[in-house]
């Protein structure tokens, strides 16, 4: 489902030349939980923003359904990743003058996503624990509601795909807990596709596919 070949991702800062993404490939099978993980600025969201269609690689591709996603053009890419998938960013991504719901919402502002949307708004904010914060701006949020709502976010266009960036970074254990068995429900139910970067050893270990990333490499970590 996700191609990635021989992907690479260079920053110059000062006129030195860095690789954030250094030459990585791997394929990500359509229903697969995969997880990465990796140290701090070893270029796992640089990576996401690669295969998420949001960062320009220097060299390689990444082909999602067999099409290569950096061909495209920028409409053809926009309306694409509307479609198929969604992300969850590692840094708040809440615009600050839309209610919880509103915010969940947004994703489908740009097609047709049938009647319902509201309805299906207002059963992920209660899947994600925040029924009675539907008319709540972000500012009056914690930071782990605000992630809440952002996960919710990410299924409103019903994706193929989520790429989740740290997504329970800021979350007790319980909580963590309950979004890793909406991730779960929705990988089983629904199909939907994972990759999922994440610090937590146990959510790393429940993932079905894992790689670890060091210095912009990418390696398979073997099951058992
Ligand atoms: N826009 C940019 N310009 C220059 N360098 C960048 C840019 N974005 C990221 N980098 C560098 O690329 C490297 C990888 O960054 P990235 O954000 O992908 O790391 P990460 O693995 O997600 O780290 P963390 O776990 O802290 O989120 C870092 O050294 C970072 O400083
Ligand atoms: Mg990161």
């Amino acid at each position: 489902m996700i191609e990635v070949r021989e992907l690479s991702k260079i920053y110059s800062i000062d006129g030195q030349v860095f690789k954030a993404v250094d030459n990585v490939s791997f394929r990500v099978q359509r229903g697969e939980m995969m997880s990465i993980i990796g140290h701090s600025g070893s270029g796992k969201t640089t990576l996401l923003s690669l295969i998420g269609g949001l960062t320009k690689p220097a060299s390689g591709s990444v082909l999602i359904e067999d099409r290569a996603i950096w061909s495209m053009s920028d409409d053809d890419l926009s309306e694409f990743r509307n479609k198929k998938m969604n992300f969850i960013y590692q840094f708040s991504s809440l615009v600050p003058t839309l209610t919880s719901l509103e915010n969940i919402m947004l994703p489908t502002a740009f097609g047709d996503y049938g009647e319902d949307v509201a309805g299906y708004a207002k059963e992920l904010l209660a899947l994600v624990g925040l029924k009675e914060k539907e008319n709540s701006y972000p500012s009056h949020l914690s930071g782990g509601q605000q992630r809440r709502i952002a996960i919710a976010r990410a299924f409103i266009n019903r994706p193929d795909i989520v790429l989740a960036d740290e997504p329970t970074g800021d979350l007790d254990e319980e909580t963590e807990a309950e979004i890793i068995s909406l991730f779960t429900t929705m990988n089983k139910e629904a199909g939907t596709t994972f990759v999922i970067v994440t610090h937590n050893k146990d959510i790393a270990a429940r993932a079905g596919h894992r790689l670890k990333m060091a210095n912009g490499v990418v390696s398979e970590i073997n099951a058992g």
